[in-house]
């Protein structure tokens, strides 16, 4: 905490080369950069919501749409709510926005989490995948909850559903220097037709389409970019619905998934794609601001 907090005083931290014992005031550039999340911008605007409040149908996707750059309630509430290693893993942001937007992107995916669950937000724990998918222990209720996080600029989306594993991803859209490329080492050839009809000013938003369905689908299986985009085919814009349509090596895997387009907000492109019930259900998006 910051002078804030300590009544005036000067807060101390160790010094590098003490025994443990020696400290030191922080510096004034030290507690400038923690006064911008326990400081000014960390005024609450919001009680923390009840617990537990969120029903959700067994056929439904919620889409949540967070501004990171001012969450409701405030860097330091929701920096109260990290772990341990989340603390540290904000830290290790070079830039205090990339940090600030970390801290609001955790921090509201445990409020979030917890009016589904009826857990304290800081109570949630988190488990981690192969490739480092987050997911609440499997152990934890006998209908999952699934969720997935995506950030892009200042906006974050968080997908929850009962249905199965979920992914979700977003892009601002915006100048890609090296598209040509891109589109030879990520788009199959399908695709790459489609891309290249388009007229020029359509091409940006065009391939950052057809890259929020992949990725949106890779992340529900949590392979995420371990596995080549371009063994992942998409349907392309305007062709309905919009779905997997071949998985390179695994002919069945296309249609156990469900993807459906986002539009998040002027600028950016988002999907969510959510695993087939056995039912095959077509599940329904809340889209939530
Ligand atoms: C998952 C992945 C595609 C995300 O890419 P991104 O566009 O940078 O980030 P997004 O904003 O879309 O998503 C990030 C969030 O997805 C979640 N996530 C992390 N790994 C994930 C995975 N394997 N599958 C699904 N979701 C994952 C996390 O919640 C993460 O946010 P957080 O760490 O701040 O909580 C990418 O990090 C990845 O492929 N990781 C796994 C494999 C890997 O690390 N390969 C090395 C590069 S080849």
């Amino acid at each position: 905490m910051g002078n804030d907090q300590n009544g005036g005083k000067p807060e101390l931290v160790p010094t590098a080369h003490g025994n443990g014992r020696a400290t030191r005031a922080k510096t004034k550039i030290e507690r400038r950069r923690e006064h911008r999340w326990t400081g000014a911008r960390a005024v609450e605007r919001r009680r923390p919501p009840p617990l537990g409040d969120i029903e959700l149908g067994a056929r439904h996707v919620d889409v949540w749409r967070i501004d990171l750059d001012a969450p409701q309630m405030g860097f330091t509430a929701l920096h109260h709510l990290l772990s341990l290693d989340e603390r540290e893993r904000a830290l290790r942001f070079h830039r205090a926005l990339d940090r600030d937007r970390f801290i609001a992107a955790r921090g509201s995916l445990r409020l979030l989490l917890s009016r589904y669950q009826g857990i304290p937000p800081a109570e949630i724990v988190f488990e981690y995948g192969e490739n480092g998918k987050p997911h609440l222990p499997r152990r934890s209720s006998p209908l999952p909850l699934h969720f997935n996080l995506a950030h892009s600029g200042r906006l974050g989306l968080i997908a929850a559903t009962r249905l199965g594993s979920v992914g979700v991803d977003l892009e601002r859209v915006r100048p890609i220097s090296d598209l040509g490329r891109l589109t030879r080492h990520l788009l199959t050839h399908r695709e790459r037709c489609w891309f290249s009809g388009l007229p020029r000013i359509q091409r940006q938003r065009g391939f950052s389409n057809i890259w929020v369905r992949k990725e949106a689908y890779l992340k529900a299986t949590g392979e995420g970019l371990s596995r080549s985009p371009a063994t992942v085919e998409v349907s392309v814009p305007p062709e309905r619905p919009v779905r997997v349509l071949e998985v390179r090596g695994a002919p069945d895997e296309a249609r156990r998934w469900s993807l459906s387009p986002l539009d998040p907000a002027p600028g950016y492109v988002g999907a969510v794609a959510v695993k087939r019930t056995a039912e095959a259900l077509v599940p329904s998006v809340r889209f939530h601001v």
